[in-house]
């Protein structure tokens, strides 16, 4: 089944299909291509009932910024969602929102639909927020200049978790903070060599050469272990 992704902004021209748009190369193209996903971007402008298409207004209260307003967006959530019989999970991209960690990226990847909110300005009119009632998922304690590019990233993050969306089928599985070890828990990846053996006088850990793959498979989750024990130790607290 194909996983539809539908994109709210004023700014579509940012999920354009062509390269070098960041979802145009690579594993989301191969997986667009190959019927895993697709996805749509509509221009929330299209849908205000005001004379100059605006979306955007004053704060009530002053301040600087302009707000998002209700009614453009609400009608292009409804109308976008009527186009096809699926049902959607609402997700807003805002620094508002919870952390976006590796459990509900896996959790997305199962649902068949994901509508995905961009905002821009100082943020959405707090009435269509209660209205919709989306996910709110941030990137991270930093503030982007719209939800596009984090709209993106959260793409990409669940392209790859699509079945078939690599070439070798458990390679998302080795992922950093994918579960692995015998308590499930996420851990930081390890590190990895390719040819060739020595460069600049550094060689690669020997395990690695043994051909010994209960030996090696062993070492990776050790430095696993300790790459996030070292690096991330939130991520081993209960
Ligand atoms: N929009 C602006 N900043 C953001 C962030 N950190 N995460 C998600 N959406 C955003």
């Amino acid at each position: 089944m194909t996983l539809r992704f539908d994109i709210l902004t004023t700014f579509p021209e940012m999920f354009g299909l062509e390269a070098p748009a960041a979802l145009g190369l690579s594993i989301p193209a191969r997986a667009r291509a190959a019927g895993l996903v697709e996805w749509h971007a509509t221009n929330i402008r299209d849908f205000a009932e005001n004379k100059h298409s605006k979306t955007d207004d004053r704060p009530f209260g002053g301040g600087p910024g302009m707000v998002m307003m209700c009614q453009p967006l609400w009608d292009a959530v409804r109308a976008v969602e009527a186009s096809d019989p699926r049902p959607t999970t609402r997700i807003l991209l805002t620094p508002q929102g919870a952390p976006l960690k590796q459990p509900l990226v896996e959790e997305l990847a199962t649902r068949p639909r994901l509508l995905l909110i961009a905002g821009h300005y100082e943020g959405l009119d707090e009435r269509v927020i209660e209205k919709l009632d989306p996910i709110e998922v941030s990137l991270g304690d930093y503030v982007l200049s719209g939800g596009e590019l984090a709209a993106m990233v959260l793409m990409d993050a669940i392209i790859r978790k699509l079945p078939g969306a690599l070439g070798h089928e458990d390679s998302s599985e080795e992922d950093s903070f994918s579960a692995r070890g015998p308590g499930g828990e996420r851990l930081l990846d390890c590190p990895h060599y390719t040819k060739p053996r020595e460069w600049m006088g550094m060689g690669v850990p020997e395990v690695l050469l043994s051909g010994d793959h209960g030996k090696i498979a062993r070492w990776r989750l050790e430095q696993m272990r300790e790459r996030t024990r070292a690096r991330r130790p939130d991520l081993l607290e209960p």
